[in-house]
C-alpha cells in the first residue's frame, strides 16, 4: 500500500510517498526558515502565500523521487491541524482535490499524532502501552498511549510550548531564529549549573509544565547581572553561553523530570519523543537516562524526521487507513485539533495521590 503524505501546518512545505507505513520512498521538505529569519518567527500571511507556490513542484517532486505515478498511490493523507489555518488550508485543499481527482481516499491527520509516528520508520515495532513526549515550537505534551491509535494527554503545557521558549530566549539574547539549535550550539561551550533556574510548580498538583516563567527568569537575570543581548558579528561571550546552557538543562530537567514521573506512574513500555524539539542532543542523552533508569526503551527518530515533514503524516495515515477510518471530502483544516480519545481521568492520578513536585 502506497500513500502519499502531505504537510503544510507551519512553515514546512512537505510531501512523501510512504510503503505499508514503514518504507520511505521519498520525503521531500522545502523550509521556509530563511523567508521568516529577518522577521524572527514565522509570519502566517507569508507561510501561506509560500506554500501555495511550492506545493505542487513538491508533490511532483516526491512523486518523481519514490519513481511511481498516481495511479500507484493508495491514499492521500494530509495534516488537517493544528497548525496555521492559512498554512493548513494550502495542504488540505490540495489533498482533497487531489485524492478526489484520483478517487482515492482521503485521510486527515492529526499533525501530532504525525509527530507520534515519526519514530516508526527507523526504530523496531512500539510496544504498548506507550509514552510520548511530543515537543516542538507549537507544542509540547506527553500522550499515554495504551494501545495503537489510544492516546490521552497526561501533561501539557499551561503556557509556551519547549521550542517556543527555545525561540524567545534565544531572541531576548540577541542569537536569531530559529533558537533551538543556536542555544544547543552555544549550550556546549557553557556552564549549565552556572545558574540555577527553578522548575515551574503547578500549583494545582498536575504532572503539567510551563515555560513562560523560565523565560521571565531568564529576562531577570539578564537586566539583574547587565547581560547586554549579542550584538551582530559579536563573539558570542562566555555569559551568554552560560545563560544558553543553564536555560536548556533547566527544560530538560523539566521534561524529562515529568516523563519519568509519569512512567513511573503508568509503566509504558516503549518511551517516544519526537518533535523539533527532539533534535536536542542533550535532551535524547538525558531521556536515554532516564529510559535506561525505567528499563523502558527510548525511541527518536532521526533529526531530519523530527522537525515537520509529510512521511510522519503518510505513516499515521497508512494506520488509519488499515482500521478502515477515512475522511470524507467535506474533511476540512482544524487549527485546534486535539489528539485524544480517550477520557482524561485526570482522577485517577489524583486517586492515587500522586505528588509531581518539579
Ligand atoms: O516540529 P517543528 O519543526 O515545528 C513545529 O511543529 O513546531 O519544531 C520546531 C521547533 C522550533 O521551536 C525550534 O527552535 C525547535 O523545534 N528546535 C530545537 C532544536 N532544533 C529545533 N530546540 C532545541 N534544540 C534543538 N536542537
Ligand atoms: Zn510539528
Amino acid at each position: 500500500m502506497l500513500v502519499l503524505g502531505i504537510e503544510s501546518s507551519c512553515d514546512e512545505t512537505a510531501a512523501a510517498v510512504v510503503r505499508d507505513g514503514r518504507e520511505i520512498l521519498s520525503s521531500v521538505i522545502a523550509s521556509q526558515i530563511e523567508m521568516h529569519k529577518p522577521w524572527g518567527g514565522v509570519v502566517p500571511e507569508l507561510a501561506s502565500r509560500e506554500h501555495l507556490e511550492k506545493i505542487d513542484g513538491i508533490v511532483a517532486q516526491a512523486m518523481t523521487d519514490a519513481g511511481v505515478g498516481f495511479d500507484a498511490i493508495d491514499a492521500v493523507a494530509v495534516s488537517q491541524g493544528p497548525g496555521l489555518i492559512g498554512s493548513l488550508l494550502v495542504g488540505v485543499c490540495y489533498g482533497k482535490s487531489l485524492a478526489y481527482g484520483l478517487g482515492k481516499p482521503l485521510i486527515g491527520v492529526n499533525h501530532i499524532e504525525g509527530h507520534v509516528y515519526s519514530i516508526v520508520f527507523e526504530n523496531p515495532p512500539v510496544q504498548y502501552p506507550a509514552l510520548a513526549l511530543i515537543v516542538s515550537g507549537g507544542h509540547t505534551n506527553i500522550f499515554h498511549i495504551p494501545a495503537e491509535g489510544q492516546y490521552k494527554v497526561v501533561s501539557r503545557t499551561r503556557d509556551d510550548a519547549a521550542g517556543e521558549a527555545f525561540d524567545k530566549v534565544a531572541k531576548m539574547l540577541g542569537l536569531g531564529y530559529p533558537g533551538g539549535p543556536i542555544i544547543e550550539r552555544l549550550a556546549k561551550g557553557g556552564d549549565p549549573s552556572k545558574i540555577r533556574f527553578s522548575l515551574a510548580k503547578i500549583s494545582d498538583g498536575r504532572p503539567d509544565l510551563s515555560f513562560s516563567g523560565l523565560k521571565t527568569a531568564v529576562a531577570k537575570y539578564m537586566r539583574e547581572h547587565d547581560v547586554s543581548p549579542q550584538e551582530p558579528g559579536e563573539e558570542t561571550r562566555q555569559e551568554i553561553m552560560d545563560l544558553a546552557a543553564s536555560f536548556q538543562s533547566t527544560v530538560i530537567r523539566s521534561l524529562v523530570g515529568t516523563l519519568e514521573k509519569l512512567a513511573v506512574e503508568l509503566s509504558p513500555r516503549t518511551l517516544i519523543v519526537a518533535g523539533g524539539v527532539a533534535c536536542n542532543q542533550a535532551l535524547r542523552a538525558a531521556a536515554e537516562h532516564a529510559g535506561t533508569r525505567l528499563g523502558a526503551p527510548v525511541y527518536f527518530p532521526s533529526k531530519l524526521l523530527s522537525t515537520d515533514n509529510a512521511a510522519m503524516i503518510a505513516a499515521a495515515g497508512f494506520a488509519h487507513l488499515a482500521s478502515g477510518s477515512r475522511s470524507g471530502i467535506d474533511m476540512t483544516a482544524d487549527v485546534t485539533m486535539r489528539l485524544q480519545n480517550l477520557e482524561n481521568e485526570d482522577a485517577d492520578l489524583r486517586r492515587k495521590k500522586v505528588r509531581y513536585r518539579l
